[in-house]
């Protein structure tokens, strides 16, 4: 009987330490999870694919707009290096002369084409861009479409954007990169392949206050783009959507105290996210990221937080501060 009872407690100790050993490594489990989601720069599927699949670019034909400087130009110069025939296009020739004599690669600078174009400029200036693009390289035809071009007028408040700033915002960031894709893609249907590449936003998928008409742009291209994918992927047409939240370029280098992803990540997270055919990325530091994945997968706690810090990054902008803050979510103002 003793035996029994002394054998009960030493079965119940053994049952006791093994949910303690369980808790703790889900306890660390939880910890490392955790820290590494602070520190992350990019979503969790993306940050797992690891490289650049060098293979599915290396003599291929991208054409990238906005090349001419900001993360277009630092796209440009990883695809070069990576063996792309690269087709770069913006407004400015003289810039895009400039950068193509900077980029080194199998095909670069060399073969690097140079295509001006203004997305703003109507069908039917883009159906001669387009028609150019589809014939360089010997007719080999696009295999990427980088859509990185785009317009952006400094912060105001959603009621303040006058209507050049609207029209001129849609029509570069949404009616050109559609209009580009409705008269290319048919080029691709017919060799069974192709990938879009969309430089959409974080505010492309969250409130961004201050930035409502660009916000606007961003969330109709997710919009065309995802459902084109929907329409078109069983025939070969691939749609990666890239939202990054803020990026350092040449244009954002003004001392401010934002936190920013270099844009040597965000083109290399880019190229990332295209050569494993992810359907949508994120890249950003916190606390932006935190924020895409709470109005992702928790809407209502993600809007009222939108909500606290709204009119505060109004003023932050206006003020030349830090429109990143965690401290937006509280009275204290960011210098
Ligand atoms: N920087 C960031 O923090 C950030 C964050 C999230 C998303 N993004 C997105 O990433 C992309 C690149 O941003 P960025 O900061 O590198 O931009 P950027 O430095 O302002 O460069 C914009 C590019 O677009 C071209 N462009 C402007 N208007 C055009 C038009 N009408 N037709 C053709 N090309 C035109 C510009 O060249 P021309 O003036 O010579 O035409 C330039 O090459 C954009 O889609 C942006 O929305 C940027």
């Amino acid at each position: 009987m003793q035996l029994c009872e002394c054998g009960g407690r030493n079965s119940e100790r053994k049952r006791k330490r093994n949910m303690m050993m369980l808790c703790l490594v889900f306890l660390v489990i939880f910890i490392a999870f955790f820290i590494k989601f602070l520190t992350a720069d990019g979503d969790f599927t993306l940050l797992s694919k690891g490289k650049v699949k060098r293979e599915e670019i290396e003599d291929k034909v991208v054409w990238v707009t906005g090349a001419s400087r900001g993360i277009g130009e630092i796209l440009a110069k990883q695809l070069a290096s990576l063996g792309a025939k690269l087709i770069i296009s913006a407004r400015n020739e003289a810039e895009l002369q400039h950068v193509k004599q900077q980029l080194t690669g199998k095909y670069a600078p060399r073969d690097v084409m140079v295509l001006p174009l203004d997305l703003t400029s109507g069908e039917k200036s883009l159906r001669v861009a387009v028609e150019k693009a589809e014939s360089f390289f010997g007719a080999a035809g696009v295999d990427y479409m980088i859509h990185n071009a785009a317009y952006e007028r400094p912060k105001s408040t959603a009621l303040d954007v006058t209507e050049e700033t609207l029209k001129a915002t849609l029509n570069v960031n949404v009616v050109g990169p559609i209009s580009v894709t409705r008269m290319l893609v048919p080029y691709m249907l017919k060799r069974g392949r192709g990938h879009l590449v969309v430089m959409s936003s974080a505010a492309g998928k969250t409130p961004a206050p201050g930035q409502a008409v660009y916000s606007a742009s961003k969330f109709a291209v997710n919009g065309y783009f995802h459902t084109l994918r929907s329409e078109l992927c069983h025939k070969g047409i691939k749609v990666t959507v890239v939202c990054p939240g803020p990026v350092e370029t040449t244009n954002t280098r003004t001392g401010s105290t934002e936190r920013r992803v270099s844009s040597e990540r965000c083109a290399e997270l880019t190229i990332v996210a295209a050569t494993h055919g992810i359907k949508e990325a994120w890249i950003s530091y916190q606390p932006v990221l935190a924020v895409m994945y709470l109005v992702q997968y928790m809407p209502s706690v993600g809007y009222w937080l939108m909500e606290k810090i709204g009119g505060k990054r109004v003023e932050a902008a206006a003020e030349k501060g830090n429109t990143y803050s965690v401290n937006l979510l509280f009275d204290k103002k960011e210098g």
